[in-house]
């Protein structure tokens, strides 16, 4: 990923920024389009992954719709160049008037995560004179197997609807004059490395799917969502993940109906290798138990290691000094929070104030986490085809 003349263009650079390898990233989103058009899927894009401009621009431009979870994600998705018709708006919380906008940007649907909220989109849509598209996301109790901050499917999770409350929410449907239910909306979780989680996904849609049907509900859309996740403990071997196999899952054992569509929203494994946190070491301070390292970034830049003890690939980038043995360093970064640590006990070869250090696979849920506490900056960005 760093090489020589890359490593020359960083010395350059003010730190600490995000780098973004746009060839992997255009040869991942190429890789998934095509694993995904094999089947006719539809992938719709996460944007809470990663909102950087340059990024939605490619991710767009390969032919992904946007899956947008805020007003001004949808407002970004449409300034991006995004087809309304390509766009879904999910969210636990949609506000009136985030309601409203996306339906005045006519947009393909609502992933509605509640029987309320149906309600309120029937009567902001009937004001409006329009008709809403709706699916219906429901929590089907599959555990993700992932951690816990980021399962999204077990009855204890505050997302989708029950599925002891169906009932109610048909009724609610057939009473709703300006609701059309186009779909059934699933997510399980984020960060999944056990595909077989995707295949009791599957089983579970079909049951449901079914359902749908013997109530007299003509499904068109099977939305997934997305999950599929990424290597973080070996990011050069494994660069792009492997959709092939994942879409083969949904193809397999999913059961479509007559004229189903089967749509994902991917947002990790489309953007997370091609971006990695550059940094320099401002300190080195080696203390009687342990050698710190200090970085010019944060967990103002990169919240993942504070919030859920992620882990991400930590290296020094240049010259290696071969006489000197490598030692381990706990990885940390200037904020006065004892969490703000990246890594402990890493073992990284000695170094010193002024070095450059790379954080891998950083493309998503970094950038677009970062916080301005202890007023820092604003994050930074570097591209690889304009160095
Ligand atoms: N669809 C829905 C309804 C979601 O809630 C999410 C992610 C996605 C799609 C995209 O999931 P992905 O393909 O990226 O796994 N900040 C956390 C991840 C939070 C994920 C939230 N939902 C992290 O840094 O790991």
């Amino acid at each position: 990923m760093f090489d020589a003349g890359r490593i020359a263009a960083f010395s350059h650079q003010e730190t600490p920024f995000y780098f973004y390898d746009i060839t992997l990233l255009q040869e991942t989103l190429d890789t998934a389009k095509r694993a995904a058009d094999e089947y006719n899927f539809r992938v719709h894009y996460a944007l809470k992954a990663n909102f950087n401009d340059r990024v939605l621009h490619a991710v767009c431009r390969t032919g992904f719709g946007a899956d947008c979870v805020s007003g001004n994600e949808v407002k970004k998705a449409v300034e991006i160049g995004f087809k309304p018709s390509e766009i879904v708006f999910a969210g636990v919380g949609k506000s009136d008037k985030e309601i409203t906008y996306a339906l005045d940007q006519n947009i393909f649907a609502f992933n509605v995560e509640s029987v309320q909220e149906l309600r309120i989109i029937d009567a902001i849509a009937g004001d409006r004179g329009k008709k809403a598209n709706v699916a219906l996301r429901i929590n089907p109790n599959v555990d993700a197997q992932t951690h816990h901050y980021i399962t999204t499917g077990l009855d204890e999770n505050k997302f989708g609807i029950a599925q002891w409350e169906l009932g109610e929410a048909i009724e609610t449907l057939r009473q709703c004059r300006h609701i059309e239910l186009i779909g059934i909306h699933f997510h399980v979780g984020s960060q999944i490395t056990d595909l077989n989680v995707f295949k009791s996904l599957c089983i579970k849609v079909n049951e449901l799917n079914n359902w749908f049907d013997e109530r007299g509900f003509r499904l068109h859309v099977l939305n997934v969502g997305g999950g599929l996740g990424v290597d973080y403990h070996q990011p050069d071997a494994t660069p792009i993940p492997d959709f092939r196999a994942y879409f083969a899952i949904f193809a397999n054992f999913l059961e479509r109906k007559p004229g189903q569509e089967v749509h994902f929203e991917l947002g990790r494994a489309l953007v997370s290798q091609s971006g990695s946190l550059i940094s320099r070491v401002l300190y080195v301070k080696n203390g009687i138990k342990k050698n710190f390292l200090i970085l010019d970034a944060g967990m103002t830049e990169l919240m993942r290691p504070a919030l859920y003890q992620a882990y991400h690939q930590i290296e020094r980038l240049g010259q290696i000094e071969t006489a000197s043995e490598p030692i381990h360093y706990d990885v940390v970064g200037p904020i006065c929070e004892s969490s703000d640590c990246f890594g402990k006990e890493v073992l990284l070869p000695k170094s010193e104030r002024g070095d450059l250090i790379a954080i891998r696979t950083t493309g998503a849920y970094g950038e677009v986490m970062a916080s301005r506490y202890n007023l820092r900056n604003e994050i930074r960005y570097v591209y690889s085809d304009e160095i």
